[in-house]
């Protein structure tokens, strides 16, 4: 995956697009690069500096020629050529003129090169990408205008894909063109815009619209025009933005991580806000899904990645217990190829803080094909998941910067939560009041997570103990065992530390044989219903010789006993514990990474948004 930015028509084209890159770098950072056209030329600067890439950029670009009203840009995330700068976009074509810019992958890139390559053209990189530039080179070369030259590109490609072509013989011309990958474009008077996502042009554009798959647009200084692959026009809807540039800005703060963190309860909030009906009944506004067709679920299957599945994974406990309906959880990337069973009466939720990580977007697309509904929780309006499912829930997070996820996680807890007590609500499983009585629960989550980031020093202290540990395993019964999945993750995600997450009562099924002195376990021990075995766990490691990090409640008297040290939380219902118990974890792995001077924001080999499989 990849960041793209492009404008025409602007006195400000430079500081446009290297803005717009800085913003896109959560999408890949391996490296960067810029075309600027003007007057039959173009000129380019490429660098590849890993999390450097765009400041280096910066200074490469201080020899850029001056007045140049049009230009594109790209972050890059290497898939197809290692990340050094003759694989860093934009390409060119054999003339030089033709600049392109791309986020996904061309999958018959190796067959279309072979043509290519026959018919004389010279490729300077071993990217996909650079087979499009000389293809456009080709359709030129017969006479046909920019936009065209795409379009008809694009009929002989595979793949995903956000491209932006320029042509320095048609200079005040951007096309740019979508197929799977994310694409905005952005208008103010006299300029247009491209990019990857609405941040990226938030304060230079005044207007936004959502380009569709399979949709190309022309963009110039009057504005934009937009046809499909056939050539027919089509028209771009336009976007409703109401995030200011605030939010994607740190704050205050060190760095994107750490405001997030602080942002939890504003999060979870939000999330909340306006689900209730003065009738008690839970409602979303965005929800195109009628009570009838939620009556008659009889399965749910969820596909999330990375810190999303792990949210599904607690929705599943809720799910079970509060509605009664059987839920499976599957990993998105593997749901799509293992030949999925879908009956009559299965609704799948996409859980996808971005709702653009494609292998999430493909398992939902698969249970489309065979039948199923699809819930989106998405926390990105319009995002592509939330676009094509039946039916969406956003959580209101508010944009998320930083690599490792924290904030979108309490509020796709939060919002499945409420989603688990609706469907219950419908099918009667709880009674009023039960429900009434978890709704007040899940309402005072937010205030719980306020106390516990009052307690950061505590989190500090332990981690400041441990700066030569190198082993964690972070351990949980029922919903604990979701959260100590997330907290493993974030560890790995920011410390670059061992760490694996376990069910507490798997770790006598082998995990125990790494048992040793130096070994640090995490145990998440608030469920009050699981407590005596959870300690039992405890002990068993403890008599082992690893050192004991314990997540309990304000109320717990025997845990002192048996943990070396002990951050405490406030308690409630178990099955809101991991928006909890979730806070002291993210805060252990954000002092860790930071006492061993790791990037947090921005850790090695990551990015925020995966576009490719
Ligand atoms: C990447 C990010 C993770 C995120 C995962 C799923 O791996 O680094 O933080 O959890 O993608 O992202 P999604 O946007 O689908 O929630």
């Amino acid at each position: 995956m990849c960041g793209i930015i492009g404008v025409v028509g602007s006195d400000e084209t430079l500081a446009t697009l290297l803005q717009g890159l800085q913003r896109l770098e959560y999408r890949g950072y391996d490296s960067a690069g810029i075309a600027l056209v003007r007057a039959g030329h173009t000129w380019r600067a490429r660098t590849a500096a890993g999390t450097e890439s765009v400041a280096a950029l910066r200074v490469e670009c201080e020899a850029a020629p001056q007045n140049c009203r049009s230009g594109i840009g790209h972050t890059r995330w290497a898939t197809h050529g290692a990340p050094e700068a003759e694989n860093a976009h934009p390409h060119l074509d054999c003339s030089g003129h033709v600049a392109i810019i791309h986020n996904g992958i061309i999958e018959n890139h190796a067959e279309l090169r072979e043509e290519l390559r026959a018919r004389g053209h010279l490729f300077t990189s071993v990217t996909d990408t650079e087979v499009v530039a000389h293809l456009v080179e080709e359709l030129r070369a017969r006479g046909l205008e920019l936009l065209d030259a795409v379009r008809q590109a694009l009929l002989r490609v595979r793949g995903a894909f956000a491209i932006a072509v320029m042509d320095a013989s048609e200079p005040d011309v951007i096309v740019a063109a979508r197929r799977i990958s994310p694409l905005v474009v952005g208008t103010a008077p006299g300029v247009c815009y491209l990019a990857s996502d609405v941040p990226a042009i938030l304060d230079r554009a005044t207007a936004f619209y959502a380009v569709n798959d399979d949709e190309i647009v022309r963009l110039g200084p009057e504005g934009f025009r937009a046809v499909d692959l056939e050539g027919a026009p089509v028209r771009l809807r336009q976007l409703q933005i109401d995030w200011d540039l605030e939010t994607a800005e740190k704050g205050g703060y060190d760095d994107f991580m750490s405001k997030e963190i602080a942002e939890q309860p504003d999060a979870v909030r939000a999330t909340l806000l306006d689900r209730r009906r003065r009738d008690g009944t839970i409602a979303f506004d965005e929800l195109r899904i009628s009570d009838q067709e939620l009556r008659e679920v009889r399965r749910v299957v969820l596909v999330a990645c990375g810190t999303s599945l792990h949210a599904a994974q607690v929705a599943k406990y809720a799910i079970e217990r509060w509605a009664r309906l059987s839920v499976d959880v599957d990993i998105a990337s593997e749901y799509r190829y293992r030949d999925p069973v879908v009956e009559i009466g299965t609704l799948v939720i996409g859980v996808s803080q971005s709702g653009e990580t494609i292998d999430t977007i493909q398992a939902t697309r698969e249970a489309q094909r065979r039948g199923a509904r699809v819930v989106a929780i998405s926390n990105i309006v319009d995002s592509s998941l939330a676009r094509e499912a039946d039916a969406v829930i956003y959580t209101r997070a508010g944009l998320e910067v930083s690599v490792a996820s924290t904030k979108a996680f309490v509020a796709q807890v939060a919002a499945l939560e409420l989603l688990a007590l609706r469907l219950a609500q419908l099918r009667e499983t709880l009674t009023p009041e039960e429900i009434e009585s978890l709704l007040e629960g899940l309402h005072d989550v937010s205030g719980h997570i306020a106390t516990v980031l009052s307690r950061r020093g505590d989190v500090d202290a332990v981690a400041a103990q441990l700066l030569d540990a190198h082993d964690y395993f972070f351990i949980g019964r029922h919903v604990g065992f979701p959260t100590a999945l997330e907290g493993a993750l974030k560890l790995k995600e920011i410390t670059y530390l061992h760490a694996e997450g376990y069910a507490a009562g798997e770790l006598k099924h082998g995990p125990l044989a790494l048992i040793e002195p130096g070994v640090i376990v995490v145990a998440v021990t608030t469920d009050v219903n699981m407590h005596e075995k959870i300690l039992s766990n405890v002990a068993e490691v403890k008599a082992r010789g690893a050192t004991v990090i314990a997540v309990a409640t304000d109320d717990d008297d025997q845990i002192d006993a048996v943990a070396d040290f002990v951050v405490r939380v406030p308690a409630t219902d178990p099955m809101f514990t991991p928006m909890i118990d979730i806070v002291p974890l993210q805060l252990l792995a954000y002092s860790l990474a930071r006492g061993l001077g790791r990037n947090v924001d921005r850790p090695r080999n990551l990015a925020k948004t995966v576009t490719v499989e």
